[in-house]
């Protein structure tokens, strides 16, 4: 099991750069802030701090190739899904969705041969993005605190599973709540748009596409996925 050591803050710019900048720390540094000032997402968006909301990262020091990192980027989303109500789902390659509005999200980094997880959780408030927040679908109270408590342990029991068994029955699990499965969507690459049908994800995490214009199957390693 993973020995997390968490370190909190009232402030900081983010949780993300903090530990890109700190990877001599042990496995299993958790860096939390109460308010993050510069917290930012993929593609290079910022995400914004709100209220009551959970902004962590996750030092991991797994010994595998690099191309299985992707998979501990889907383990992550399952981890946080988990502890969700069963209504939440994942949306490729690492949202989380609830009611169809995105309520958790999550961003790896490698540096320096250490794998850092940032995880964004609104929990009690959500910007005004078109995002949810947890406590809006759930009948008793949570906060941030809590959440991550469980967050810790679920990620550890994942993690275990995971350097136990690898990724296969983890593939499984996670394609069960994922959004969108079989049904048509759009992927934005860059500036691109492919469409076709979401057949599955291979064994590194990527997204295979039928594409609808060439019937061609299509590998995507990265990407943002809109439902048709
Ligand atoms: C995304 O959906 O684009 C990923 C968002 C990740 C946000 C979290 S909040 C904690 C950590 N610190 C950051 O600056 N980003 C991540």
């Amino acid at each position: 099991m993973v020995n997390w050591s968490i370190e909190e803050f009232d402030n900081l710019p983010s949780t993300q750069d903090y530990l890109k900048n700190n990877t001599s720390l042990p496995e299993g540094t958790v860096i939390r802030a109460i308010n993050q000032s510069a917290g930012h997402g993929r593609h290079g968006r910022k995400w914004l701090a709100g209220q009551g909301n959970l902004y962590l990262s996750l030092l991991i020091k797994p010994e595998c190739e690099l191309d299985k990192l992707g998979q501990l980027s889907l383990l992550t989303g399952l981890a946080v899904a988990n502890i969700m109500p069963d209504n939440a789902v994942l949306k490729w390659a690492n949202d989380i969705l609830i009611g169809g509005r995105k309520c958790c999200g999550i961003l790896l980094d490698h540096e320096n041969g250490a794998l850092i997880i940032g995880i964004g959780v609104n929990i009690k408030s959500a910007p005004l993005d078109g995002s949810t927040f947890l406590q809006n679908h759930m009948s008793s109270e949570i906060d941030a605190k809590t959440f991550m408590t469980k967050l810790l342990e679920s990620f550890a029991q994942y993690y275990e599973r995971w350097q136990r068994e690898g990724f296969e029955t983890l593939r499984g699990e996670w394609l069960t709540k994922t959004y969108a499965h079989g049904q048509k969507i759009s992927v934005k690459i860059g500036d691109n748009h492919v469409t076709g049908s979401f057949e599955t994800i291979d064994m590194l995490g990527n997204l295979i596409l039928i594409c609808d214009k060439t019937g061609e199957i299509k590998k995507i390693t990265s990407g943002e996925v809109f439902l048709l």
